[in-house]
């Protein structure tokens, strides 16, 4: 399984303040935001991943993560020159996915699970999606579906949801998907949205949907005030178990990604700020 980020186009509600710079680097509490997704991917196994940016800040995130080998990972790096809609990360990523089984992960949703795993096989036919309760599903992706989790409807952003239950940004897609996506149109408003690509994939009876954990928390970066929200769960987190939420390095290590000495080399890029003394605290702990 191969993964994308997409960390383009600011998102629309956030525009006056940054239209200069891509949400996905700004920090949640103390990490650029594009680390709590990364670290999403990586501890679910996903070590070949493509991150997609805008033109101009494409350079920022390859300045920021290289080339993924520090973490035993293969980051490769592409542009979307306008924000298209998210289903065009498949066009982008075509040659990338290579016929793989591709997840999908929007640079500004962060997943929090206690024991940092979600419940999803590799041999993958189809799509599968999450769905998590929410107080505002109109905002999002909504899904409706049956007991036998059968799925009923699929609708982006109604003004009428069907269902409490919103759709989280993050995807998983056999390799039909480059053919699906290129069969999409634009939306009326001149997007290739992702609810229309699940759309395909719900016509031809291949989508599945899971609710999420209810020990897993998808905090959404889209207004001024969940941003805020999402730092201030980090830093309570962080705070109250002396652990790190979010941390590659970290990730890293405990998946087998990378060594000891990979481990104190990196740390010691960052001494003095607390980020380097915690991933030397880790190696510490299992001696
Ligand atoms: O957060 C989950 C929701 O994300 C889903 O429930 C919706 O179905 C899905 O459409 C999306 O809704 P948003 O309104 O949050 O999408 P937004 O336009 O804010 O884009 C999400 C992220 O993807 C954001 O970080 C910017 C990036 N993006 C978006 C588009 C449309 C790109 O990089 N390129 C794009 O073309």
């Amino acid at each position: 399984m191969k993964g994308i980020i997409l960390a383009g186009g600011a998102g629309t509600r956030l525009h006056p303040l940054t239209l200069s710079i891509s949400k996905q680097l700004i920090p949640i509490y103390d990490k650029p935001m594009i680390y709590y997704p990364l670290s999403t991917l990586m501890s679910i196994g996903i070590r070949e991943i493509l991150i997609i940016s805008t033109e101009k800040d494409i350079d920022l995130f390859k300045n920021l993560l290289g080339d993924g080998r520090h973490l035993g990972c293969d980051f490769k790096y592409k542009t979307q020159s306008k924000p298209n809609g998210i289903a065009e990360a498949f066009l982008i990523g075509e040659d990338f996915i290579d016929n793989s089984n591709v997840t999908l992960i929007l640079g500004d949703n962060i997943f929090y699970s206690s024991n940092m795993k979600f419940n999803f096989k590799n041999d993958l036919e189809g799509a599968h999606i999450f769905a998590y309760h929410v107080a505002n599903p109109g905002r999002y992706g909504v899904v409706q579906f049956d007991k036998e989790n059968k799925i009923l409807s699929i609708e982006e952003k109604p003004k009428e949801p069907k269902s409490n239950f919103a759709i989280p940004g993050m995807y998983l897609f056999d390799s039909n998907v480059v053919k699906y996506a290129k069969s999409l149109k634009p939306s009326l408003r001149g997007e290739l949205e992702i609810t229309d690509l699940l759309q395909k994939y719900l016509f031809e009876n291949s989508l599945k949907v899971t609710k999420m954990d209810k020990g897993t928390a998808w905090l959404d970066t889209g207004t001024f005030s969940s941003l805020m929200q999402a730092s201030q769960f980090v830093h309570v987190l962080e705070k109250r178990q002396g652990l790190k939420v979010g941390c590659i390095e970290e990730v890293a290590y405990k998946m087998g990604y990378i060594n000891k000495n990979d481990l104190k080399k990196r740390a010691k890029k960052f001494m003095n700020s607390g980020y380097g003394e915690y991933l030397i605290s880790l190696i510490n702990e299992d001696e």
